[in-house]
């Protein structure tokens, strides 16, 4: 989709996944504990939902909690999920507001009872939302959510529901994100450069825009920078131009 944005004609990403890091460093750069940098991001990411609306992307993917995140304090870990908590509780309310349609990727099963019970009513919930197709990874890692459906896979191929001719296709549709298109666009914020086991298959042929911005910093400024990168970029798909 094309749209005018600052009297420039952008190409506007369909689908943007968002490494949400640097919340610790935001919140030593404040001599505050980490948790509170994780606050802070919580509520950057209320904001980046609306200013991707805005903009005309139509899915956004947030990266909350990996699973190798667990390696953290238990301080830390239990902050978050009481963020987490926090965030889940008011979600269903601006989620209707705004028309999003929330979809949670990742491992449930070691997360608390009380924590799933608010995810799938989200996602009950918001399920006719026609807006942002806005989803959340927690307890989530590319290699794990691969393993998973491979798992899946298999037992329905055992029971002669697939055909064991497995072609991509029928691996996405086993993946936590079946039914969303692949990201175009990866953002890492706070100057990393790496994946961190994010969506390792989705993100195949995505464009990939490093900033140094911490996350609880990254505002609507830096996603048209982003989105500006991106309009930069010459998608070949392995193909000549
Ligand atoms: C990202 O911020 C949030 C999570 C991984 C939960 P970090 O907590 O990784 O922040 P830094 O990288 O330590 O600054
Ligand atoms: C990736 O950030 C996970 C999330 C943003 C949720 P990390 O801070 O955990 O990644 P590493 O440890 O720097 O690779
Ligand atoms: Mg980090």
């Amino acid at each position: 989709m094309e749209k005018i944005i600052d009297g420039e004609k952008l190409n506007i990403p369909n689908h943007v996944a968002i490494i949400m890091d640097g919340n610790g460093r935001w919140a030593k750069k404040r001599l505050m504990p980490r948790n509170f940098g994780h606050k802070a991001g919580a509520k950057a990411i209320e904001k980046v939902c609306e200013d991707a609306h805005e903009l005309g992307i139509k899915y956004l993917t947030v990266y909350a909690f990996s699973t190798e995140n667990w390696k953290r304090s238990v301080e830390e870990v239990s902050g978050i999920m009481n963020i987490l908590r926090d965030y889940l509780k008011t979600c269903i309310e601006r989620a209707t507001k705004n028309n999003m349609r929330i979809r949670i990727i990742g491992d449930r099963t070691a997360l608390d009872a009380d924590i799933v019970e608010k995810m799938d009513e989200l996602e009950r919930v918001t399920s006719v939302c026609d807006g942002l197709n806005f989803t959340i990874a927690i307890n989530y890692g590319g290699r794990d959510e691969l393993r998973r459906s491979f798992k899946k896979l298999l037992e329905d191929v055992n029971a002669g529901k697939v055909d064991k001719d497995i072609t991509e296709e029928t691996i996405s549709c086993y993946l936590d994100t079946a039914g969303i298109p692949d990201p175009d666009l990866l953002i890492r914020t706070s100057g990393e450069l790496r994946l961190s086991n994010y969506l390792i298959w989705q993100l195949a042929y995505a464009e990939f825009y490093f900033t140094d911005c911490l996350w609880p910093d990254f505002d609507m400024d830096e996603l048209k920078k982003a989105v500006k990168y991106y309009n930069g970029r010459d998608r070949r798909y392995g193909g000549v131009k």
